[in-house]
Parts: C-alpha cells; sequence; structure tokens
C-alpha cells in the first residue's frame, strides 16, 4: 500500500518506520525544511531506540518532503501524525489538524484519511464535514489512536495490546485492519466517538492509578508502610494488575498532561465536572513539590544549598523533557536560592531550565553537593550510592524519588536516604540558621 503520513514528530516517524517495515510504501511530510532535509540524511531528530536503524533498513520504502501534494499523489492512506498541543484553556489545538484538511489536494481515487493524533472526542465528526464541504467525498475518515509509549515505541507498534479502528464506512476500516497484517493484535472495531474516547480514557486511567499510588505513598510515609511492598502485594490481584503503580515524583511527558486536560476540558465543555480527574492532576502537580520539603526535612533553608538533580527527561531511555517533574523541580530549588547542577545521559538543559548548571556524569554533579535528586531512573544512577559519591558529596542524603535504589543498602554506604512512601532516615543534624526556622512539612 501507498501511505502518506502528515507530521514528522515522533508519532509520524514511529508510524512511517513501522509501516515502511511492515512493507508498504510511506511518504512523511514536515512543514520544517530542516528536519526533513535532516532525515533525508537518515538523522532522527529525538532519542527513540530502533528508529534510526527502522529508517536505515527500510530507506527504500521510505521518503521525506515538505510538498503536500506529493504526500498524497496516489495515496492510499494519509496519515495524520502532527501535534496536538493544548491551548490556554486546557482545549486540544487542532489548528495543526485543520492545515492538513486545508492542504488536501483534489483526490481522484478513494483515499482513507486515518487519523493518529490525540484528539477530543467529536473531532472526526467536524474533520468529516470539513471533507465534505470541501468536495472531498471521496475521502473515508478513520480514528485508529496511537498507544506507543517513548522508548519503547516501536515494540509498542509491533506487538500493541490493541489495534483500534473507529470509523464511518465499514469498508475503510477493514482497509486500515488490512494495512497492519504481519502485526498479531486484538482489534477493537468501533464508531469513531467511541475511538476516540478509548484513547482518551486509557491515559486517563494510566495517571489516574498512579496518581492514587502516589497519594497511598503520602499515607504510607505517615503511618510507617512502605509502598513499594504495598504496590506488589495489590498488583497481585488479578483484577488489578501490577501496571502503574510505581509511586514516584508524579507523571509527566508530552501525552498525559497534556491529554488529562483535553479531557477534562472536552467534558467541561460537554457541561459535566469530571471530578476524579481534576483530583488526578491535582496530586500530579503536589508530588512533584514534595521532594523540596523532603530537602528542607535535613538541610533546613535551602538558600546557598547546593543540590544534584538527577535526570532530566520526564522518564528514562527518551530526551523528552516535556512537562519533566525536572522543570518543576529545578524552579523550585531556584526559586529557593539553591544552587543546582544537573545530569541527564541524553537530554539537555532547555531555556527551562535556564540557571542551573548541567555535568557530564552524575559524579560530577554531585561534587559539593548537600544532596542528590533521583528524578529519573536511568539505569546508570543504581550505583550511585557509592564510596565515590560520598566522598564527593559535601552532604549525605539521597532523596531518591523514583524508588530506583534499596533503602537499606543506601544508609548502609553512610547515606541519609528519602524515597516516595518508604520509611525515611532521621534527621541528623539541621544546620544552625540565623534565619527563621525552615518549614517542616
Ligand atoms: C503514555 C502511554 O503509556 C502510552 O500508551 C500513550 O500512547 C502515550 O502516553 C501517548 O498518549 O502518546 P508515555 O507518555 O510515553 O506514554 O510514557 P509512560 O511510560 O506511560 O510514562 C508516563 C509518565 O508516567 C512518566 O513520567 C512516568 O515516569 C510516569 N509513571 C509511569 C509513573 O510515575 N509510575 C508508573 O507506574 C508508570
Amino acid at each position: 500500500m501507498k501511505v502518506g503520513i502528515f507530521g514528522a514528530g515522533w508519532v509520524g516517524l514511529v508510524t512511517g518506520s513501522c509501516l515502511a517495515d511492515l512493507g508498504h510504501d510511506v511518504v512523511i511530510r514536515d512543514v520544517v525544511p530542516e528536519k526533513v532535509a535532516a532525515l533525508r540524511e537518515g538523522k532522527v531528530p529525538f532519542h527513540e531506540e530502533d528508529v534510526p536503524e527502522l529508517l536505515e533498513r527500510n530507506r527504500d520504502r521510505l521518503s521525506f518532503t515538505l510538498d503536500a501534494g506529493e504526500v498524497a499523489d496516489g495515496a492510499d492512506f494519509l496519515f495524520v501524525c502532527v501535534d496536538t498541543p493544548p491551548t490556554h484553556s486546557g482545549d486540544a489545538d487542532l489548528s495543526r489538524v485543520w492545515t492538513v484538511i486545508d492542504e488536501l489536494p483534489p483526490l481522484e481515487e478513494r483515499t482513507v484519511l486515518v487519523m493518529k493524533s490525540t484528539v477530543p472526542v467529536g473531532t472526526g465528526e467536524k474533520v468529516r464535514a470539513g471533507l465534505d464541504a470541501r468536495g472531498l467525498g471521496n475521502v473515508g475518515y478513520v480514528s485508529n489512536p496511537e498507544f506507543l509509549a517513548e522508548g519503547r515505541a516501536v515494540a509498542d507498534f509491533m506487538n500493541p495490546d490493541r489495534i483500534v479502528i473507529g470509523a464511518y464506512e465499514a469498508a475503510d476500516g477493514d482497509a486500515v485492519e488490512a494495512l497492519y497484517d504481519g502485526v498479531d493484535s486484538t482489534v477493537v472495531r468501533c464508531d469513531v466517538n467511541s475511538a476516540e474516547m478509548i484513547k482518551l480514557a486509557a491515559n486517563a486511567f494510566l495517571m489516574t492509578r498512579i496518581s492514587f499510588i502516589n497519594e497511598i505513598a503520602n499515607v504510607c510515609e505517615l503511618t510507617g508502610a512502605d509502598v513499594t511492598k504495598v504496590a506488589e502485594g495489590v498488583g497481585l490481584d488479578h483484577r488489578l494488575g501490577p501496571h502503574f503503580l510505581r509511586a514516584g515524583i508524579g507523571y509527566g511527558g508530552s501525552c498525559f498532561p497534556k491529554d488529562s486536560l483535553a479531557l477534562k476540558q472536552l467534558a467541561s465543555n460537554s457541561g459535566y465536572h469530571f471530578q476524579l480527574l481534576s483530583a488526578v492532576i491535582e496530586v500530579n502537580e503536589l508530588q512533584k513539590r514534595r521532594v523540596i520539603a523532603k530537602l528542607q526535612k535535613h538541610l533546613g533553608r535551602l538558600r546557598g544549598k547546593h543540590v544534584a538533580l538527577l535526570g532530566l527527561a520526564f522518564k528514562p531511555h527518551t530526551d523528552d523533557m516535556r512537562e519533566a517533574p525536572s522543570i518543576v523541580l529545578a524552579s523550585r530549588l531556584l526559586a529557593e536560592g539553591a544552587e543546582v547542577t544537573v545530569w541527564d545521559p541524553v537530554a539537555k538543559p532547555n531555556e527551562l531550565l535556564k540557571g542551573v548548571t548541567a555535568r557530564e556524569s552524575p559524579l560530577e554533579a554531585v561534587r559539593g553537593a548537600d544532596a542528590a535528586v533521583i528524578v529519573t531512573e536511568w539505569p546508570e544512577l543504581r550505583e550511585l550510592a557509592s564510596p565515590e559519591t560520598l566522598e564527593a558529596m559535601s552532604g549525605t542524603l539521597i532523596v531518591d524519588g523514583r524508588n530506583l535504589l534499596d533503602p537499606d543498602e543506601v544508609r548502609a554506604a553512610g547515606f541519609a536516604y528519602e524515597g516516595v512512601g518508604r520509611s525515611s532516615s532521621p534527621v541528623t543534624a539541621l544546620p544552625a540558621s540565623e534565619e527563621e526556622p525552615a518549614p517542616t512539612t
């Protein structure tokens, strides 16, 4: 099949390279000339495992263009993979989707427009009407949301839990289903509105699990339970399952924060106050800030203190810093007057992290630090509680925002340890301060 893809972002490139690997001819279009030029030279503009290899392996079946006409020419399918960022109101900004519709040239043969971008429920109906108004009645419309997680997107595409296909015409849905021949998965066929809602509801449910376990963790801290054991025991109930029960410093990324706001706003625009989702979002915001209180508990006032943030990306195996907890933490620490050094193996500090100093290794980042904070659970940080770290730091506190380390081992190595939802080390020596006492929360 000939597949055109609008948008050479993360979703478009993963989708395009995987479809090429399934044997289809794929043309990917983007509006940024530098991006298209780089991709033609085989350079991938982000860090995602397996994508460079897929692009290389399928070179003959993949091309890149700036021209909307070229991508549509003779295409059996046109995938919309543009981003839908939040507007100030929290609604999804669909302007890039509408630009794609506006740019479609007249199409002689039947072509199916496939929506991969995450969009509010009702978008398909509006696009369908827009296509008809443009005289593009022979363009079919199918909602086929993506369920790819960053860092494992190619594996998610090739081995999905399900493929969701919502179509107005059954034949268009059949055609999209056939496109995935070679991918072994359950296919959910439904109407377009339901397909759109499946995507939003799945992400909202995952976020609900994270905020739920984070609140359980916070209660564990007050009552002496260990959330990692609690999550293990809870997750073994087959009705609940073990996934997305890792307590930490909150979710981030390009999807969850944006999609939660979009669903909340969608409900609100439709006359419904989605209370549970509002709480999930608020819990997540507060969770990031709890690290500051843990630092203050051991260090007193943070002005003039040196804190090393280890990990910038919103999760490991990606360089994506969108809505990363590291940004909120760094801003709060700088606002408190702390000195902040940072380390990440792939993500580099961006304009939102002005004022921090980047270091090349965890050891360099913690040199002279009063405290080290594990913000992202990079595997390299498993060895953090080493004699070298202890010698390099001026203090002994490790705040483990991802429960990556074993508290007993860390303490045995001479550090004070604060995890999330686990017993904390006693405060040994609060530094004398002439200023007012530090908050104790
Ligand atoms: C998420 C979903 O997992 C994908 O299914 C979905 O397709 C994607 O959003 C999207 O809408 O495009 P992603 O944001 O890449 O994927 O990353 P996740 O692995 O889901 O992690 C999201 C955040 O939740 C991270 O900040 C992670 O640290 C946090 N998390 C995850 C926890 O705090 N605890 C957990 O138990 C799991």
